[in-house]
């Protein structure tokens, strides 16, 4: 079982090739709207989102930190400086968080509304993903957008797998992953059940599509 927003529970340093590297964090922004309407930038999280964190995490349902971090985990813990540092950190070669961020007006205050967590396992050629919407915007398209996004960056990085792991009665995260092409693999004896999507490099033909 993992809930990969544990940053220490993350691989080991320095274990990374780069097509982050290559071409930098800034080309994963995108702008985005939601089903309201509501104008987004998705964007690699940053050092200096750490109080947008607090805010974001002072919003979350107990539900939602449950089916998040596959338990629960109590909010002052969630938002301690020790971890945000880590959680907000910007070593792209083993993890990359993107975040969906909304502006109040031109120059006005910023907030996260969903966070979206890719793990890099180079040796493993695998990678994982968490993702968590703040509770009052779930069901507005954004937890489907940021998986659609990890898909295309792990993909794109040369990952062949991309797995995750989601609590059996999250039925909005089945669905997603489900309809992203997922298969479900259920361990024997673990609660939680295991997805994961063979990811076909970008550029390789489908089969029979020659
Ligand atoms: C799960 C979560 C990430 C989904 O994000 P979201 O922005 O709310 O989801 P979206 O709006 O993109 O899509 C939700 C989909 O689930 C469907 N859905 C909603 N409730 C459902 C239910 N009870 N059963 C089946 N499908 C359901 C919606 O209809 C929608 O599918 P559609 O696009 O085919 O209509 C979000 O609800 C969340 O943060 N939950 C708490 C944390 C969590 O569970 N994280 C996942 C751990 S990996």
């Amino acid at each position: 079982m993992s809930a990969n927003d544990h940053p220490e529970t993350g691989p080991p340093a320095g274990a990374a090739s780069s097509a982050t590297a290559r071409f930098g964090p800034a080309h994963y922004v995108t702008a985005w709207k939601l089903k309201d309407g509501t104008h987004v930038t998705i964007r690699p999280i940053r050092p200096d989102d750490e109080p947008l964190m607090v805010r974001f995490h002072q919003t979350l349902s107990e539900d939602s930190v449950y089916f998040r971090y596959l338990g629960p985990l109590k909010l002052s813990q969630r938002i301690e400086h020790r971890r945000l540092i880590k959680v907000c950190r910007d070593d792209y070669d083993r993890e990359l968080a993107l975040v969906a961020e909304r502006r109040e007006g031109e120059g006005g205050r910023a907030d996260i509304l969903a966070v979206g967590r890719l793990i890099k396992f180079h040796d493993l050629q695998e990678a994982e993903f968490a993702v968590v919407v703040a509770d009052a915007y779930q069901g507005s398209g954004l937890g489907m957008q940021l998986m659609r996004r990890l898909i295309r960056i792990a993909r794109n990085e040369g990952h062949l797998r991309l797995t995750g792991y989601i609590l059996p009665d999250n039925r909005p995260m089945l669905h997603i992953c489900e309809k992203l092409g997922f298969r479900r693999i259920h361990p024997i004896g673990d609660p939680v059940v295991k997805v994961e999507l063979a990811l076909r490099p970008a550029g390789a033909s489908k089969p029979g599509s020659r």
